[in-house]
């Protein structure tokens, strides 16, 4: 049932393209627009809308950190997103103009479902993003999207972060469109980046022998750091998480521009670095300032680790491992971006003699608070 792979989650990775595909489908119109009828909430009550607000745990959580992007560049809506553990117990402001969205995976997280049903009370109209069918998160919220990855069995999320993702910009786009923000032809050039989308994830999956030598070569260090900015800062943040939970190591995730602040004087001599650059190309200032930060860790000793689009040259002479991940629109960077990462925690965990499928101390799904 492994397919040939000798764990759930290698399977669960490679699989990232179909999934990816299987979140789209059936969600978009002839003409770019998006059909996302399932969700059953009135046009009149998502025009209403004044804030969006997503809850969400780990993995999910991360996937919302990216949304915030999406869903305020396309929508300029206020996004806020918060830890579903967190969440109810500072007495949100919510009414009955505040949509929430709840992102789960297993749809059985109990911090997420105690959130969401906070959010109710409150008035708020509540849409889960989830993959899987009639669990107790959209049994209980109003309306709820489906991520179709298919099973998720391995602990550590892979897949269904990727379509947690495109489940978000979709429901971004939607939001843009029905609000009027975001035209059918600015929607159309989104989606068929979405489309594409798999192809550039299965084209990193056939690079990533490298990342799995490299992880392997580290198997010994004591700490990871991990430094992104803008959206992939959120990656940072994940890749971390994977690191923390499969190979037991201490990894950190920062937005680079905090470096100076303090996470700085941790960079010792040998140090594993993972930076994710955004692209030269849309964010160009962003791209300049990581490439400094890049400069100033390694000459202070660490190991750079650089995740770069292609063609991307400016960081070839500081990194001393370079990852390449395909060029894509900034916002969607995270779907190439967070596959080196999912490879190198796998391989990681394995080269340490790590379960892979079942890390100490996890379970797959979360019923406690
Ligand atoms: C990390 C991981 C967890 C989950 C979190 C939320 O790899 O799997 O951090 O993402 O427990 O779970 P769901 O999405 O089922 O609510």
């Amino acid at each position: 049932e492994k397919g040939g792979y000798d764990y759930f989650m290698l399977k669960e990775i490679a699989e990232q393209p179909k999934a990816v595909a299987d979140t789209l489908l059936g969600r978009i119109g002839a003409e770019g627009q998006l059909t996302l009828d399932e969700l059953r909430i009135p046009p009149q009550v998502l025009r209403m809308v004044d804030k969006v607000v997503i809850v969400a745990c780990g993995t999910a959580f991360h996937a919302g950190l990216i949304a915030k992007y999406a869903i305020e560049h396309w929508t300029r809506l206020p996004c806020e997103v918060e830890l579903a553990s967190e969440f109810r117990y500072r007495d949100p402001i919510l009414d009955a103009r505040s949509l929430v969205i709840a992102i789960s995976q297993s749809g059985e997280t109990m911090d997420t479902l105690m959130a969401l049903r906070h959010a109710r009370e409150q008035g708020a109209t509540v849409l889960a993003i989830c993959n899987t069918n009639g669990s107790t998160i959209p049994r209980e919220s109003d309306a709820v999207l489906y991520t179709h990855a298919g099973p998720e069995v391995a602990v550590a999320s892979t897949k269904a972060f990727l379509t947690q993702l495109v489940a978000c910009y979709l429901v971004a786009l939607y939001l843009g469109q029905v609000r009027g923000t975001k035209w059918a032809d600015e929607i159309l050039a989104v989606v068929g980046d979405l489309a594409r989308i798999g192809e550039e994830v299965e084209r990193v999956l056939e690079t990533m022998e490298p990342v799995r030598e490299l992880a392997r070569s580290l198997a010994g260090a004591d700490t990871v750091l991990f430094l992104g900015r803008h959206v992939g800062y959120p990656v940072a943040l994940e890749g971390a998480l994977k690191l923390k939970e499969l190979a037991y190591m201490h990894a950190e995730g920062f937005a680079a521009g905090e470096l100076k602040h303090g996470p700085i004087a941790l960079i010792e001599e040998g140090m594993p670095v993972v930076v994710v650059v955004p692209s030269p190309r849309g964010r160009s200032v962003l791209h300049d300032k990581i490439v400094s930060n890049i400069q100033e860790i390694r000459a202070r000793g660490a190991r750079t680790i650089v995740i770069a689009e292609e063609g991307d040259e400016a960081v070839v002479p500081y990194a001393d491992h370079l990852v390449r991940v395909p060029a894509t629109p900034t916002l969607l960077q995270p779907l190439v971006a967070t596959v080196p990462l999912q490879v190198f925690a796998c391989e990681l965990a394995t080269a340490r003699g790590n379960e892979v499928d079942q890390p100490r101390n996890l379970a797959k799904s979360v019923t406690v608070e």
